[in-house]
């Protein structure tokens, strides 16, 4: 057999791990030929592709980002005018050319839709699910999101230098898009006094009262975990509870340089799991991880949702407990 493989969306730790274990299991184990198409489904777009062998898919393991390049290409998206465009039919036309059997796509959940519109199409696709975001529908987990958690914890501590030291309030904004993910499990482990997830939103009244709370108490400084789905005025922090406030932004530094062991693992067995399907001719459906164990779910079940933080998530029912605030 013959298989493409891509990356697609925004890069993330884990996404090497996954094409080497992709290449390496398809070349050794199966003695498929494969071949890496470059930036997305633009490189399909445009056939723009590399053949994959033992030697190129050497040293890929602790490697950030990808080595096939990315692109937030979405073929499907209509024209302005609201005509369709004829990316789809070119996808077909260079997926065939190139005699491929299965395309496998590693992205998040636009990549996943993408994936379903191509297998509606009538191209064999494997979707890998991969995100910092963690919100990915039908797997427990994507690979990147621990490894930006241990970041994003990381910096939560170091902020806690200039909180306790100039007795002021931090603001920490994290990514996440619309999901509180790695807010919620970075401000748990990092300690943030107040967590604030898009999901649940805030009430910025409660947010100021947690922190005057803390001052009262002899502790006039404040960590403030924040989704990046929400939108938090420092300003209006500070002028509400007279501490001196101050917001950094991690931004991009969470989902850049080398995955976690976990998430290196995570990747290396949804890939194997990847080619055992296609080698069983199972097509249209993407790889997950459901109660510990590696499966796999139909594209059509996935494409289109977001997997959200439940409001009774434990980590926040134990964040209640211990007095931290989740501004509502
Ligand atoms: O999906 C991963 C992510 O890093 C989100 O957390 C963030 O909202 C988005 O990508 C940023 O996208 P871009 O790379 O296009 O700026």
């Amino acid at each position: 057999m013959k298989i493409g493989i891509l990356s697609s969306g925004g890069d993330c730790p884990g996404i090497n791990a996954a094409i080497r274990g992709v290449g390496k299991v398809a070349l050794s184990h199966y003695g498929m030929e494969v071949i890496g198409i470059q930036s997305g489904f633009l490189g399909l777009l445009e056939n723009n592709y590399i053949p994959l062998t033992e030697a190129s898919l050497s040293g890929l393991l602790s490697l950030g980002g990808t080595i096939l390049g990315t692109s937030r290409e979405k073929p499907f998206k209509k024209l302005l005018n609201g005509e369709t465009d004829q990316k789809p039919q070119i996808i077909l036309d260079h997926y065939n050319d190139l005699g491929l059997d299965c395309l496998v796509c590693i992205g998040g959940n636009g990549t996943q839709k993408t994936a379903h519109k191509l297998a509606q199409l009538g191209l064999h696709v494997i979707g890998i699910p991969k995100t910092i975001d963690n919100d990915v529908w039908g797997t427990d987990r994507t690979f990147g999101f621990y490894t930006a958690v241990d970041i994003a914890t990381e910096a939560i501590d170091r902020l806690h230098s200039t909180a306790n030291s100039l007795k002021r309030v931090m603001v920490i904004e994290l990514m996440g898009h619309k999901a509180g993910w790695i807010t919620l499990y970075a401000g748990m482990a990092g300690g943030a006094d107040v967590i604030l997830l898009p999901e649940l939103g805030y009430d910025i009244n409660k947010v100021t009262e947690a922190i005057l709370n803390r001052a009262a108490k002899g502790k006039p400084y404040s960590i403030v975990a924040v989704g990046e789905g929400l939108k938090i005025d420092d300003k209006r922090i500070e002028k509400i509870t007279g501490i001196e406030t101050r917001k950094t932004i991690l931004g991009y530094v969470q989902r850049g340089g080398s995955p976690s062991a976990y998430d290196r693992n995570l990747a290396t067995r949804l890939s194997g799991h990847a080619i055992e399907l296609i080698a069983e001719k199972h097509f249209g459906r993407m790889v997950s991880l459901q109660d510990g164990h590696i499966t796999s779910i139909p594209l059509k079940e996935v494409a289109g949702k977001l997997k959200l933080v439940p409001s009774d998530h434990d980590l926040i029912i134990q964040g209640k407990r211990m007095g931290i605030s989740f501004g509502i």
